[in-house]
């Protein structure tokens, strides 16, 4: 136990909170299973005082993954019940229970009197804070991890007597996130041999580390804390995160895999599901992951220049540090075909981490079948997008039915849909400045609203002329951003799909939330 690492994952909470990624049930339970199959060792499964949606999540994933289930709770009563509530079913389960304890935090969170007339009375408001709610905690369940938000720039005396006290309360594991991304490497691992140090009880507790990436330091950091005794090390699947992104899974777990030589630790990860992992994230949150991104960009292992690719013939190992097998780069493409039938599809989506009911299979298949009538060669990142599309986008409101876009050089782009919400039609025609902003301008006033459109980016899905588009649409409603998703071999088609969907994830978040009156302030403190 000594040199292993245990390895949090906290995509489906921190890295939800990435701008614009949203999943719903389906897709996060989907994606539990697969960090199941990754074999992580703690899934952070969500917020669950948060909203209802999160609530359901959780306790959906805490009744069908066998590993540690771990749920957010503010330092707050009603937070820790909920959280317990939700992962009550799971057969191991975890309340992750966190504080402020920085003077940013302190001062600008806990301003008002009640919590102390100035910064001493208020880190002692805090201080017991923490410990009380540790030991409530204590009373759902045995595994209680304390988190000391903004330990990044905590004062190290004032941090080691708020993770003394956690620890004296029960909790289990202590950790210490760089929640603004602010340290650097060696900041950061002295800070945490400096607890190791200061803090008496400190064996009773597992460290952990949570490094956020705003200048670019949130792996090395990671690293760092664990050189200085860190066991636990808190991270996403393609480092996706609140901003510039959490610490990255897969490049945390091959830095100690590649040189074990350095490091003398070891994760339980295996590391072959890499690349499924980070596809299937990649393909349910629309983050696309940028193609020099360490391990699982498109050219991770690509080489380009004929001096790289004559070396690579007479010795892989010339420019090449590990092998794309070992974390589930596939060597060869696999192509599925209109003949494939249904056991052939079934198969190959098991074999990227997709689980699917009969049902669920027929209607991927009908849908496969459609792609495989207009491209003939069906790819993995197309399958991949299909389930995103087809199968777990459920309770979807506005579905387009009909469209039609005009648009040419000298001419003035027109668009014309039709919509449908259950029994309810809507249609209208308009004019745009291209025929994007032409079909937006209609479905918008078919529906009666407009939205503001943050983003808008299409991209094709594999490679060819006849490849799918997928089309990410994101827009904003008060301080909170939905991005939809649409694929088709039409990107115009695609587009439209996009913006009925982040139009559609609005109209279900409004529902969700309208009695909601703690949401609010839940999103802000976060
Ligand atoms: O970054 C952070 O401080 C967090 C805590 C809630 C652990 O995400
Ligand atoms: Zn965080």
């Amino acid at each position: 136990m000594e040199d292993r690492v245990l390895i949090f994952d906290t995509t489906l909470r921190d890295g939800e909170q990435s701008p614009g990624a949203s999943l719903n049930v389906y897709e996060k339970l989907e994606i539990a299973k697969q960090l199941e199959k990754l074999n992580v060792d703690i899934i952070e499964a969500g917020f669950p005082v948060s909203s209802p949606a999160q609530f359901e999540a959780v306790k959906r994933i805490s009744g069908e993954v066998g590993v540690v289930i771990a749920a957010l709770a503010r330092a707050k009563e009603i937070d820790i019940k909920t959280a317990y509530e939700a992962i009550k079913d799971a057969s191991k389960k975890r309340i992750h229970t966190f504080s402020s304890t920085s003077d940013y935090h302190i001062l600008g969170k806990f301003a008002d009197e009640r919590y102390g007339k100035n910064l001493s009375e208020k880190r002692k408001t805090i201080l017991k804070m923490s410990y009380d709610m540790v030991q409530y905690a204590k009373t759902f369940c045995d595994d209680v991890e304390f988190s000391a938000e903004d330990a990044g720039r905590t004062d190290i005396s004032y941090l080691a007597e708020v993770i003394e006290v956690a620890i004296e309360a029960g909790a289990t594991t202590v950790n210490i996130p760089d929640t603004t991304g602010y340290t650097m490497p060696s900041e950061f691992g002295n800070k945490i041999a400096e607890l190791r140090k200061r803090v008496k009880n400190i064996d009773k507790a597992i460290i952990s580390v949570h490094c956020h990436n705003d200048l670019g330091m949130a792996v090395a950091n990671s690293l760092a804390g664990i050189e200085n005794g860190a066991r636990q090390v808190e991270c996403t699947i393609n480092g996706i995160g609140e901003r510039a992104g959490n610490a990255s899974l897969e490049e945390i777990v091959m830095a100690l895999n590649v040189r074990k030589d350095l490091y003398k630790y070891y994760t339980n990860i295996n590391t072959k599901e890499i690349y499924n992992t980070s596809r299937m994230v990649s393909a349910f949150t629309g983050i696309i992951v940028q193609p020099n991104k360490a391990i699982v960009g498109e050219n991770a292992f690509a080489h380009e220049s004929g001096i790289h690719q004559d070396g690579m013939l007479k010795n892989r190992e010339t420019y090449e540090i590990m092998v794309p097998e070992t974390v589930g780069v596939p060597k060869t493409k696999i192509v599925l075909g209109r003949h494939s039938g249904r056991h052939g599809l079934k198969a190959r989506l098991e074999e990227l981490g997709y689980h699917v009911t009969e049902d669920e299979l027929q209607k991927v298949y009908e849908a496969f079948i459609k792609l495989a009538d207009k491209k003939k060669e069906v790819f993995d990142d197309d399958l991949r997008m299909l389930m995103g599309d087809e199968v777990f986008k459920k309770q979807e409101h506005y579905e387009i039915q009909y469209m039609h876009v005009n648009a040419g050089t000298n001419s003035i782009p027109t668009a014309t849909v039709l919509i449908k919400n259950h029994e309810k039609e809507y249609s209208d025609s308009a004019t745009g400045d291209g025929p994007v902003d032409a079909l937006f301008n209609a479905i918008d006033r078919a529906l009666g609203f407009s939205h503001t459109v943050e983003s808008y980016q299409v991209r094709s899905v594999t490679s060819g002329r006849e490849a799918m588009g997928e089309v990410l649409v994101r827009i904003r409603y008060k301080e909170h951003s939905f991005t939809g998703r649409g694929i088709s071999t039409d990107i115009i088609e695609a587009s439209a799909k996009a913006y009925l969907n982040a139009i559609n994830q609005l109209e279900i978040f409004k529902a969700e939330n309208e009695n909601l009156a703690e949401e609010k302030s839940v999103s802000k403190v976060i």
